[in-house]
């Protein structure tokens, strides 16, 4: 007998030092409809311990388990060990290139890097720096490669913060794209079996996308949900069948006529 899995995904929360109480709402919400959390990076809005506390103070009455890679922001303040350690704390699987199994569904997270895409993506040519850039993405890429092959669950999910497609950063400038994310980290994701990617980052991107071995990309930054979606909560949510049949296609939740669209009555 197949089970279903409710899994909500959001990214760019941005919590600050006075944020206490501003995500209650949304986490109950999202206990109330999900049984796994994924969140895609910018956890905080400057790294800062004192944020980071805050948002597990927020974190406490959600009972479901919760995986997280950190972004940019999470990095500012050069204080990530710190973050990251109140959220492990807290009991959250902080992903940097290494996976987790989570209610049978298997996700491997990396926070990424940019450099642009296809055929205009940044060579590592010419100067050093340039070189270091690139190699930054490449390493992130490899990270994820090493946190997908460890996992043999029937759905593998790519939790990332940059993206790893065009698609989803349309929408942004066209001078910051290259900076939202990086074609190298589409590479290892078309060489596992992976179920969807979710990332954030490029707050005025576009919802969905594809890589080019056809796995859905979709970007789950709070600012781009609220503004799509403004009568509900900023959270996706998604159903995975866990059972024994043959791989299935995750259900986007939002999608109309579809059983999923059940899941998103309840959650809005
Ligand atoms: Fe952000
Ligand atoms: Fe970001």
């Amino acid at each position: 007998m197949a089970a279903a899995i409710r899994l909500a995904a959001l990214a760019d929360l941005h919590c600050t030092k006075t944020s206490h109480g501003a995500f209650q709402p949304l986490f109950a919400r999202i206990a109330e409809s999900a049984d796994l959390l994924v969140i895609a990076g910018d956890l905080t809005d400057y790294g800062l311990p004192e944020e980071a506390a805050v948002l597990v103070k927020e974190l406490s009455a959600l009972r479901i388990p919760v995986a997280a890679v950190l972004g940019n922001h999470d990095l500012e303040s050069g204080k990530s060990p710190e973050v990251r350690q109140l959220l492990v704390d807290a009991g959250v699987h902080v992903l940097d290139g290494d996976a987790c199994e989570l209610q049978g569904v298997g996700i491997a997270g990396v926070k990424g890097f940019g450099g642009g895409f296809g055929r205009h993506a940044l060579a590592p040519w010419g100067e050093t720096i340039i070189k270091q850039f690139v190699r930054e993405a490449v390493d992130e890429a490899l990270k994820l490669e090493a946190a997908l092959a460890r996992l043999r669950t029937k759905h593998i999910i790519a939790l990332l913060h940059y993206s790893p497609v065009q698609q989803t950063v349309d929408g942004e400038p066209l001078e910051i794209l290259p900076f939202l994310g990086s074609s190298r980290l589409e590479e290892p994701i078309g060489r596992y079996p992976v179920s969807m990617v979710f990332h954030g980052h490029a707050h005025r991107g576009k919802l969905e996308g594809t890589t080019k071995t056809g796995v859905k990309v979709y970007n789950v930054s709070m600012p781009l949900l609220t503004r799509t979606f403004g009568d509900r909560p900023p959270f996706r949510i998604f159903e995975l069948e866990t059972g024994e049949a043959g791989r299935a296609e995750p259900v986007p939740a939002q999608t109309p006529g579809r059983r999923a669209t059940d899941v998103l009555a309840s959650a809005s």
